[in-house]
């Protein structure tokens, strides 16, 4: 660990812990309200300082100067694979390909229908489609579309949590899509582990690393995965809607045939054949046209967590994590809040999550006051802590504002009860 080495017990211990923190000059690169504790980079990243000039410089040079032939000149055709380089290396994946493409749940589609593809071919008896009940609902919901589509008599089984997983797999299951980080309560899956079990019973492995990429160091390689994706626009702070990732494992990128077969997939799109020829490496996991002002900009965020050591951030992280719980169950034990993140800080990400029965209008009191987290099904407070741009002090002023808003019951004003379609 790399934090303080004994609990801080005020303000200025904090103050004094952030001096001394080896990660304080990140916070300086990026654009981080003056007055705002942003514990919501779990939902959507800060701005970094260098994105706005890219984006000025692929809008106004790029496209308003260079126009089409930006595509050669300024290699817009192949920033898809030039990013999906830089997270591979991210995400301990060198060895396989990744592309920047896409959103995370159409990832999840490309790489659920290539993983069943390969499993039909050797081991077309196997049924089930393995993943976890709390997982986040569009994972879920790829599954069974892609079941309902195929019509193959495939079906979805789903446990509670790590512990239960190797009674879940057995021989019947061809696919595992599990989420590294569970977006509600931070619990953090031993990729290693249960991508070495389900191997022992033949199984192929997804994983949805939305909650960890840039938050803590990851191994593909070392764990032997199949496939991953995940987004950019969390811990990477790539931007509202930045295109997601897929990673597939070197053995099968010369045979992988993933259900999205558009042209940029193809071995030579310009050559503009009638039948489909996919590309025999990453490249035949694109689909189409890329949104290059997002994926150029997606860059400045990247390029931070790489400049980063994620050893570095995993233990601020785990130290942040560590000073939020225990400020907020020493300072306010009167109030019914229930820790839902687990305590033991190796099997947590980097947010944590309490219950509290009113927590939609805590939350609410909570942005009007100047701390944004945010607010999940049913009844929980969310709060992601970013170690690139959270300091130990703002982890302090956050709980003490939860103090205020409950003990002066601030939730309680009107303007706190409204519900908006983002919560
Ligand atoms: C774990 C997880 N998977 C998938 C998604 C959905 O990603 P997208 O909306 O970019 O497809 C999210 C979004 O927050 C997520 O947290």
């Amino acid at each position: 660990m790399t934090g303080p080495t004994h609990p801080l017990q005020s303000r200025q211990e904090c103050v004094t812990a952030d001096a001394s923190d080896p990660l304080r000059e990140f916070r300086r690169r990026f654009s981080v309200p003056e007055n705002l504790v942003y514990l919501d980079g779990n939902s959507l990243g800060v701005l970094p300082k260098s994105a706005p000039e890219r984006a000025k410089e692929i809008i106004e040079t790029e496209w308003g100067n260079d126009l089409i032939t930006s595509w050669n000149k300024n290699e817009w055709f192949a920033l898809p694979l030039r990013l999906g380089k830089k997270i591979a290396t991210l995400v301990g994946g060198d060895s396989g390909g990744c592309v920047a493409t896409d959103t995370t749940s159409i990832n999840i589609y490309k790489a659920l229908g290539a993983a069943l593809q390969i499993q039909a071919e050797h081991h077309p008896e196997r049924r089930v489609i393995l993943s976890e009940r709390d997982n986040f609902p569009t994972d879920l919901y790829i599954i069974e579309g892609l079941i309902r589509f195929l019509d193959r008599g495939y079906e979805l089984r789903l446990v509670d949590d790590e512990l239960c997983i190797e009674d879940a797999l057995d021989e019947d299951v061809a696919v595992t899509l599990l989420t590294q980080v569970n977006y509600r309560s931070g619990s953090l899956w031993d990729i290693q582990r249960v991508t070495r079990l389900a191997h022992e019973v033949g199984a192929l492995t997804i994983w949805d690393l939305c909650h960890s990429a840039g938050a803590l160091p990851i191994s593909l390689d070392k764990a032997d995965a199949d496939f991953a994706v995940g987004c950019t626009y969390k811990y990477l702070n790539g931007g509202p809607g930045s295109p997601a990732f897929i990673w597939v494992a070197e053995r099968y990128l010369a045979d992988a045939q993933q259900p999205l077969s558009g042209w940029w997939g193809h071995a030579r799109p310009f050559d503009m054949e009638t039948t489909y020829r996919p590309a025999r490496d990453i490249r035949s996991f694109l689909s189409g046209t890329q949104p290059i002002i997002s994926l150029g900009t997606m860059q400045a965020g990247l390029d931070l967590a790489l400049e980063a050591d994620m050893n570095l951030v995993r233990g601020k992280s785990i130290a942040l994590t560590t000073l939020f719980i225990e400020l907020v169950e020493t300072r306010l034990p009167a109030h019914p809040l229930t820790l839902i993140t687990p305590r033991d800080p190796e099997k947590r990400g980097s947010h944590v999550s309490f219950h509290h029965p009113n927590s939609h209008a805590v939350m609410q009191a909570l942005i009007a006051e100047g701390v944004v987290g945010d607010y999940r099904e049913p009844d929980v407070l969310r709060f992601g802590i970013t170690p690139l741009y959270i300091g130990y002090a703002d982890v302090w002023d956050a709980v003490e504002t939860l103090r205020r808003v409950l003990d002066e019951e601030l939730w309680r004003a009107p303007e706190h009860q409204v519900r908006h379609s983002v919560t």
